[in-house]
């Protein structure tokens, strides 16, 4: 296989870099095929529910494409929470990094608030604040955030639920994981 010359950073050729780009086009390539397996990887994920990480995510894809929605909603419900094992306090932000290249400004920001707006349904449980969210009242994609959660998280938990398969949705993901990334035409501009 073919190797740069260098052992620091510093002492890398134009050949050496050229060779990296070349390989990291190839790596950026594959990550629909690991998005998937971090997605198949969530059956062991986060004991106590009725069904597992992997179920709920399925579940919230499907109610997401059962009401019609367009595949950036999909795609943002099936990983909304592929975070859980490696970012189990701030999983939210960790989807949102990995979809943000991808999809409109709207998905990701609610993508990335949706742990704090589903706070809602059982934070004073815990003495804690259910409605952080109010302080984004007047944010334009509020209310998104708010259908996100209701629709499709927080009612994700049913094991008797006719979900879709994984394999249903790889094509999905294959098609938002493999646009150019920071397209502007896509991804638009935070308000
Ligand atoms: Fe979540
Ligand atoms: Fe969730």
């Amino acid at each position: 296989m073919n190797t740069v010359s260098f052992s620091a950073m510093a002492d890398g050729t134009e050949a050496d870099y050229r060779l990296l780009d070349e390989l990291q086009q190839t790596h950026v390539d594959g990550l629909p095929d690991r998005i998937l397996s971090a997605l198949q990887g969530l059956t062991n994920s986060l004991d106590g529910y009725k069904i597992d990480r992997l179920q709920h995510s399925l579940q919230a894809a499907t109610r997401a494409e059962a009401d019609g929605m367009d595949i950036e909603w999909i795609v943002a419900a099936l990983i909304h929470d592929i975070g859980d094992d490696l970012a189990p306090l701030n999983h939210s932000q960790l989807a949102a990094a990995l979809i943000r290249p991808y999809v409109r400004a709207e998905v990701t920001w609610v993508v990335d608030m949706h742990g704090l707006f589903q706070m809602v349904y059982y934070a004073e449980f815990l003495g804690e604040d259910p409605n952080g969210h109010d302080a984004y009242k007047d944010h334009p994609f509020y209310e998104s955030c708010v259908r996100f959660c209701q629709r499709w998280d927080q009612s994700s938990f049913d094991p008797d639920y006719p979900m879709q398969s994984l394999e249903h949705f790889a094509p999905m993901v294959r098609e938002v994981f493999s646009r150019p990334a920071f397209d502007p035409k896509i991804i638009g501009e935070l308000p």
